[in-house]
């Protein structure tokens, strides 16, 4: 069976717990800590930078002392210092929206030759089409399936489409590429990405805005494994 990740957005976490937040997620069973970046420029919102990132670092970790991974989410324009900041604090994953970045590939080489994993990340109206030029280079593939800027958005259904694509472009390239979507995922819509190809799930608002995380959790794995 395919190995299936949920990864706790922070955004819609207690910002001023963050540590007992981060820590409390994974007691749940969070498998990846998502940590979305917002600059008011690219998103219409603003949020956390490289100092939080590096505040949290120690708080990922689960009970037996493995490191969580902290995906961040890049949604900042331009792309190229700050993914070096983060790479810095501690981020194990660095993905960044291609629009952002006037040159994709270099920034993709600059992740990686700071020791992280990258990823590319698509808009609900961005073409995936220039994935056939950086296959060899990237590591994770996010579709978003809200307009990026916010939690708690509805769920975009043209994601599953693209997750077939993407899903299709993924498995023809044999590399082991992560597939991940992003917003509006909940208990009951999490089965359709699944079925579309998605390996990794972001929900922000359904496991935050829940009185016990680990219920939540719980009730996506069941979804996954029917
Ligand atoms: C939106 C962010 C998401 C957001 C998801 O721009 O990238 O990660 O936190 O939140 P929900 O799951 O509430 O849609
Ligand atoms: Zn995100």
């Amino acid at each position: 069976m395919k190995t299936y990740r949920i990864a706790p957005s922070i955004l819609s976490a207690d910002f001023a717990r963050l540590g007992d937040e981060v820590r409390s997620v994974i007691a749940a069973g969070a498998d990846w800590i998502h940590f979305d970046v917002m600059d008011n420029h690219y998103v219409p919102n603003l949020t956390i930078g490289p100092m939080v990132c590096e505040a949290i670092r120690k708080h990922a970790v689960k009970a037996d002392g493995t490191k969580v991974p902290i995906d961040v989410h890049l949604m900042v324009e331009p792309v190229d210092a700050l993914a070096q900041a983060f790479a810095k604090a501690g981020a194990d994953l660095i993905s960044f929206h291609p629009d952002a970045s006037t040159h994709v590939d270099r920034t993709l080489q600059l992740i990686h030759n700071e020791g992280c994993r990258a990823g590319l990340v698509f808009n609900p109206a961005t073409p995936v089409d220039l994935l056939e030029w950086v296959m060899d280079k990237i590591d994770l593939v996010l579709v978003m399936s809200v307009n990026p800027g916010f939690g708690g958005q509805s769920f975009i259904d043209s994601a599953l489409r693209k997750l077939e694509q993407v899903r299709k472009r993924i498995d023809a390239s044999g590399r082991d590429i992560r597939l991940e979507v992003d917003g509006g995922i909940k208990v009951d819509n999490i089965r359709a990405a699944a079925d579309a190809g998605c390996d990794t799930f972001v929900a922000g608002s359904a496991i935050f805005g829940a009185a016990d995380y680990r219920t939540v959790i719980a009730a996506m794995r069941a979804r996954l494994a029917d």
